[in-house]
């Protein structure tokens, strides 16, 4: 692509071509899925169907199968030795799967029965849920969410290429891009280098901090929080898109960043969900992938740092995406400003930290949260949330 006669070349997707299967006006697989039995989609599912289709999961057509799920379960690779960190399965029961026939078609619903996409069926397989919770989630405890929602599957998995039949229904379409758009976009902008961030938090100072060290050695940031299924205490999407939109609107430079909503479920898995954002963000486009403390983590299940260690398990060039390592970031009295332990002199006692719970009582309280900790408009936004969610 060129850019007022410069060239602007974009980072190459992984495995090296974006996927595209979509097939929103194709009468003919229409028509098969109409004529093909039902399968009923779960959130997550739903939202993995689109990541395929539109090229989020690339080189993935499909969902895995027991070749590449199992090689992605042990050695975090596809089966033809691609790094990819998550399996990404299609869970039905077994009654639902002995009714299926594998070379043949299943038509993929969503919760209100209309069908969004065709399954060309290759392959159902059992699989070990304790294995894959230990190999996935570091536990097999069912307190940790994602190991929760895999012990809630049906016991088969259903493999074969999709193929996507209707539109998205993005819950926040003013932000709703595809690789295929933000790629457009970046090459539009002159953008050749761009820093993703992944959140499922609203932005707080240490964010800001993380994404503004970032920006000064790329051309710009796509801040982009993940909108799909998350665990119920988590702050919902709409509030933190609230939030983002305030915070931009106020503390960064318009045209180097780009909101942009990433509608995939939150697996909690810390390292091994770290490789697999940062993979995502390389298909959108991005060449460099914010990773800070305990990225995806949840509880104590993971090491403060295990998802920043494990990019040393792959050779820097076979994820493509450059890893941008954070300490854990917070305000430093003394300092007059955010720091890490790596750049402050200072003690504890010097340092400002509060917890979530904290955050959580001072705004059930109607209490403005420190402004060294979080920007005064994203304060307010919170509040709103946090009084919406009492009056429920
Ligand atoms: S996450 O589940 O999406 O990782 P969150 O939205 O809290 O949760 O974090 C977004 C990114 O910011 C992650 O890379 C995380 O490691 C990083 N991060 C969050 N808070 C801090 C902090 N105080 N210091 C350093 N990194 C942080």
């Amino acid at each position: 692509m060129t850019l007022n006669g410069k060239s602007v070349r974009l980072i190459a997707p992984h495995g090296g071509t974006l996927v595209n299967r979509m097939a929103l006006d194709d009468a003919e697989k229409l028509e098969r899925a109409q004529a093909a039995p039902h399968v009923r989609l779960s959130d997550v599912s739903l939202s993995d169907l689109e990541l395929i289709a539109t090229g989020v999961f690339s080189p993935l057509t499909g969902f895995m199968n027991s070749e590449d799920y199992h090689s992605v379960v042990h050695d975090m690779r596809l089966k033809n030795g691609l790094p990819w960190t998550i399996p990404v399965t299609l869970p039905v029961d077994s009654e639902t799967a002995d009714s299926l026939t594998i070379g043949r078609d299943v038509a993929l619903v969503n919760a209100t029965g209309d069908v969004v996409g065709l399954l060309e069926l290759s392959e159902k397989f059992t699989y070990d849920k304790t294995v894959e919770a230990e190999k996935i989630y570091r536990t097999v405890e069912d307190a940790h969410p994602g190991v929760a929602r895999l012990y809630a599957y049906g016991d088969v998995y259903l493999a074969g290429d999709v193929w996507l039949l209707e539109h998205p229904h993005p819950e926040f379409p003013d932000i709703y891009r595809t690789p295929e758009q933000t790629r457009a976009i970046f090459s539009e902008r002159g953008w050749r280098r761009v820093v993703a961030f992944q959140t499922r938090n609203p932005i707080h100072r240490a964010h800001e901090y993380l994404q503004k060290a970032a920006m000064e050695i790329v051309d710009g940031l796509m801040l982009h929080p993940l909108v799909g299924a998350t665990k119920s205490d988590d702050i919902p999407a709409d509030v933190r898109i609230e939030s983002y939109k305030v915070v931009l609107e106020h503390y960064y430079p318009k045209d180097r960043v780009l909101l942009t909503a990433f509608p995939a479920a939150m697996r909690y898995a810390g390292p091994r969900e770290a490789i697999f954002h940062a993979i995502a963000r390389k298909n959108y486009g991005c060449t460099h992938f914010i990773v800070g403390r305990d990225h995806a983590g949840v509880g104590g299940y993971y090491g403060t740092y295990d998802a920043q260690l494990i990019f040393d398990e792959f050779d820097p060039a076979e994820i493509g995406i450059t890893p941008l390592m954070f300490e854990h970031a917070f305000y430093c009295r003394d300092c007059g400003h955010i720091v890490t332990a790596k750049t402050c002199p200072h003690g504890k006692e010097s340092w400002l930290h509060l917890s979530g719970t904290q955050v959580r009582e001072k705004l059930s309280a109607g209490e403005m949260l420190p402004t060294e900790f979080t920007r005064p408009e994203v304060s307010k936004v919170l509040m709103r949330g946090v009084q919406q969610l009492q009056q429920q």
